[in-house]
């Protein structure tokens, strides 16, 4: 079996990213055969600068490596290291409806946020349907949002296949209910481009000032709280806590005995200790990027294989 996920190198990687694509992504990795990429193509639909795109994309590489990524078992590579995808791009583009595309939310979310209306992010599905298909990836281990992302990945391959013959797999989304769309501090999905986010390696100071601003109701310590599950803290909390010291949690805020001061507390604390050793092996990386370099290297010689293997029968299915 084939999983692949990619993440775009235009930001911080932050919690939601974690615990929606990188935790599920990296639980593959002794069942079967990963791909995991950055997808810095993809970063120029909505990041015009060159400078910050090379920082960010060394930056979620040491990210990725440090929260367990590990190349000898996972295929980690740059996107734009395995140029073949555009091509693949280019075919899938012919087969594709504009129907299909416009009715996809994610084009009008960021159009509507300020990112310029380009053409690359109309056919932003297309590329992410090629990083997909070129692979021949079973399963796609992503958050919520990217789910529409994916049924027109399927849509595009199943329309390849009726055109060009039995080509290409079907891949399947691969999501998780209780980590579909985490949260971010003023409660809106966490996202890099909302300004809501607990960054993963974060400044420590700056991980307490965005966990203080969260966003609580005026209730009192003493009120019960029946609706505790819907707290956005304790949401969090639930994520990086111990199940026992979540569910007593709960049970208190419940009950009236836990203000929201004192589980902010609790899930700064929760939030340093989950991440202390993935950040010790961070700050290492971050010292040896050399390392971390060559790994992408080393990765993106494995996946130029495998897409050009694809790509030989691609090319012969369509006549070329
Ligand atoms: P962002 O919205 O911060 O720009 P990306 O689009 O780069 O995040 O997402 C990278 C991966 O992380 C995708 O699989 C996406 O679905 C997942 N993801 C991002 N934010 C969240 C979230 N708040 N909850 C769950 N998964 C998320
Ligand atoms: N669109 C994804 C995101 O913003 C990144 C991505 C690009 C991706 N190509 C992909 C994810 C292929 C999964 C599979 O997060």
């Amino acid at each position: 079996m084939k999983i692949l996920s990619g993440i775009q190198p235009s930001g911080t990687i932050h919690i939601g990213n974690y615990f929606g694509m990188i935790k599920p992504l990296l639980s593959f990795q002794d069942k079967g055969e990963v791909f995991c990429f950055l997808a810095d193509y993809h970063s120029m639909t909505s990041l015009f600068d060159a400078k910050k795109r090379k920082e960010n994309s060394m930056e979620a590489a040491t990210t990725l490596l440090a929260c367990g990524l590990d190349p000898l078992k996972t295929t980690f590579f740059k996107q734009s290291d395995v140029p073949q995808v555009t091509e693949l791009a280019w075919m899938l583009s012919t087969v594709t409806p504009m129907g299909l595309l416009e009715r996809c939310h994610s084009y009008k979310d960021k159009t509507s946020k300020g990112v310029s209306a380009n053409h690359g992010l109309f056919a932003y599905p297309v590329l992410m349907a090629a990083d997909i298909l070129i692979y021949q990836s079973n399963l796609v281990p992503v958050g919520k949002d990217q789910m529409q992302h994916l049924e027109v990945a399927r849509d595009i391959a199943v329309k390849f296949n009726a055109a060009y013959g039995d080509v290409f797999t079907l891949p399947e989304p691969y999501i998780q209910e209780q980590v579909a769309i985490v949260p971010g501090t003023d409660g809106q999905k966490m996202s890099k481009s909302h300004g809501n986010t607990l960054e993963v390696f974060g400044d420590e100071k700056l991980l307490k000032k965005s966990i203080m601003s969260i966003v609580m109701d005026s209730r009192p310590v003493a009120a019960p709280k029946p609706d505790a599950d819907k707290n956005t803290a304790f949401q969090l909390l639930k994520l990086v806590a111990p199940t026992d010291i979540a569910e007593e949690a709960e049970n208190e805020l419940r009950e009236g005995y836990l203000g929201y001061g004192a589980l902010k507390g609790m899930l700064l604390e929760h939030c340093t200790n989950y991440f202390a050793k993935s950040r010790e092996l961070y700050l290492d990386l971050k010292k040896n990027q050399d390392y971390v370099e060559a790994i992408l290297q080393d990765g993106a010689a494995k996946a130029s294989c495998t897409a050009q293997f694809t790509m030989k029968s691609v090319r012969k299915s369509v006549g070329l």
